[in-house]
């Protein structure tokens, strides 16, 4: 990211992407050829809370997202039925691997698993993973769709498991963990979702899914004991609390297609991944400070209340 606002290509704009005039201008006013579509409710404890807004945004936003794509990028749009589209554009849809659900201890999830989503968040994502399957067939818009594991790294909003610890140990609280803390989730570093992601954009098929991930099981209990150790705090700050509702037991990818295709696997490993990780959350306690302030306070007490 550093650097980047000093790009002449480079423009920021806060849009609501359900606002389907205001996106509708964007891309007249940047003449967009390309779209990497990562706008979305993304933590699931809130989309338990508040399955609505999921809805709206994550569903009808990816809607406006494609409709605005197709119009702008059609080379007859007066003809509907039309399926030409200009040289060289392309829509990246990002999703979770949260769209086929939960695994039992053996396998892993690939690109033609079953959709099962369990979340509100989760059925949200799958709903729009297949509004941009249907856009591909219907309208032969030039789509494809990325499944990725578990994010981590610098940036990463303390709703999410990681950042919240880290948080939780500097400030001296208690570390919450829903139920025995024996869910699996496949952890993998944002800068490597991110070069996957930009593979698939320039040498991906339209019409594709692939799935992104780093081979990186660990339980919830082991990733918080390994921030505890490596913050010197002891285990005792870790406080058991009630079980999130539906909680997927483990997630585990099969990024083989990625690896076939384009030779990629995760540059990171977990251990210096997360060690830059904790070391960066170190170093902009500013950061953490303002994005903690406000809304997210009202947020971390309704949904902690128990945790001390
Ligand atoms: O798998 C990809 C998905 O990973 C993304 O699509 C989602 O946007 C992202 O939020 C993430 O979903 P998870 O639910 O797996 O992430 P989260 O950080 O919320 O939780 C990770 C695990 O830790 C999960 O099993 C729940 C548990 N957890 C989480 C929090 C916030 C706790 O035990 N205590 C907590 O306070």
């Amino acid at each position: 990211m550093d650097g980047i606002t000093e790009d002449a290509l480079y423009h920021f704009e806060k849009v609501d992407i359900r606002d389907r005039e205001a996106v509708r201008r964007l891309f007249e006013t940047y003449d967009v050829t390309e779209v990497v579509h990562f706008a979305a409710e993304s933590h699931v404890d809130r989309s338990i809370t508040e399955p609505e807004v999921f809805l709206t945004t994550n569903v009808l936003g990816t809607q406006v997202l494609l409709d605005a794509a197709m119009w702008h990028w059609k080379l007859d749009a007066k003809n509907k039925h039309s399926r030409h589209y200009r040289e060289g554009v392309c829509f990246v849809h990002v999703s979770t691997d949260e769209v086929y659900g939960s695994l039992g201890a053996e396998g892993f999830f690939t690109e033609t698993s079953p959709i099962a989503p369990n979340s509100p968040y989760a059925a949200s994502k799958a709903s729009s993973d297949l509004l941009v399957r249907a856009y591909y067939e219907t309208y032969g818009l030039p789509v494809k769709t990325t499944r990725c594991s578990n994010n981590y790294g610098p940036y990463q909003f303390p709703e999410k498991l990681i950042p919240l610890m880290i948080h939780n140990c500097l400030a001296g609280k208690s570390l919450p963990v829903y139920g025995d803390g024996q869910q699996i989730r496949d952890w993998l570093h944002v800068n490597d979702h991110c070069e996957a992601i930009d593979l698939v954009r320039q040498r991906g098929r339209f019409g594709d899914v692939y799935n992104i991930g780093g081979h990186n099981e660990k339980t919830n209990l082991a990733l918080v004991k390994l921030i505890l150790q490596k913050l010197d705090r002891p285990e005792t700050l870790i406080q058991f609390v009630q079980d999130r509702p539906g909680h997927d037991r483990r997630y585990a990818i099969d990024a083989s297609k990625m690896a076939r295709e384009f030779d990629w696997t995760p540059r990171y490993s977990f251990e210096k991944g997360m060690e830059e990780t904790i070391d960066w959350y170190l170093r902009h306690p500013e950061w953490v400070e303002r994005i903690v302030s406000g809304a997210y306070q009202s947020y971390y007490e309704a949904m902690y209340s128990s945790v001390e």
